[in-house]
């Protein structure tokens, strides 16, 4: 059994993710808690290798089954490599989204179904499912927006998809709130960062005090 706290972060384009996992983080850290941050598709070299692949503009043919297996194939190995053996030396693993973004993208939004997306993530993660989960919920037009205001951010292929598949990411979302009640947790995005920091921070330290 691992020791550690595996807590996964999701929510759609723009929504805060990355900048408030690192605020989490040193929050966590000055308070001399172990903790560590990585993202999905990436966190180590093999992984970040199947990510260009993923999300290189150029590869426009790439069919939404390989997409789903590269995502999850990508998180096989992020997870063995990197995750589980932080969780056994007792830390606590914030990660930038996880299973619940294949089964909203890949599953809902791209249509392949949100079961049959489970099932081969359930091969490639053997059960290990977060602890619990954050999921920032935001209106994917001011999501978009607020990407589009990040210059140097490098836009990816999912990134190009139209308003449409962004409302359908949300909408899978929410029906992931329904259907893992007790594991997802939502926090409202559209508020000021550290709004959405002091909420997140607040539940975050009650998983940690009850875990
Ligand atoms: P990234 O630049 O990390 O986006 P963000 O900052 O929004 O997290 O790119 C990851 C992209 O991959 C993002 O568009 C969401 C998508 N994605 C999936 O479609 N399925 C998945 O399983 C994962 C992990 C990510």
């Amino acid at each position: 059994m691992s020791k550690g706290l595996f807590i996964t972060i999701e929510g759609p384009e723009g929504a805060g993710k990355t900048t408030i996992i690192g605020m989490l983080a040193t929050k966590l850290k000055e308070q001399g808690i172990k903790v560590i941050i990585t993202r999905e598709p990436g966190g180590i070299p093999i992984a970040e290798q199947i990510r260009e692949v993923i999300l290189d503009k150029e590869n426009t043919a790439m069919d939404s089954r390989t997409e789903a297996l590269l995502y999850a194939a990508a998180r096989r190995q992020h997870l063995v490599e990197k995750v589980v053996p932080h969780l056994h030396e007792g830390s606590i693993v914030l990660c930038d989204r996880f299973i619940d973004s294949s089964l909203a993208y890949q599953g809902y939004a791209r249509g392949l179904g949100i079961d049959e997306v489970y099932s081969i993530n359930h091969f490639a993660i053997e059960g290990m499912m977060p602890d619990i989960t954050f999921y920032f919920d935001i209106d994917p037009e001011i999501g978009l927006d607020r990407i589009g205001q990040h210059k140097g951010r490098e836009v990816n292929r999912l990134d190009l998809e139209e308003l449409h598949f962004h409302k359908k990411v949300r909408e899978g979302y929410h029906l992931l709130l329904e259907r893992f009640k007790d594991r997802i947790v939502m926090i409202d995005a559209s508020q000021s960062l550290e709004d959405v920091f002091q909420i997140a921070l607040s539940k975050l330290v009650k998983v940690i005090n009850h875990s």
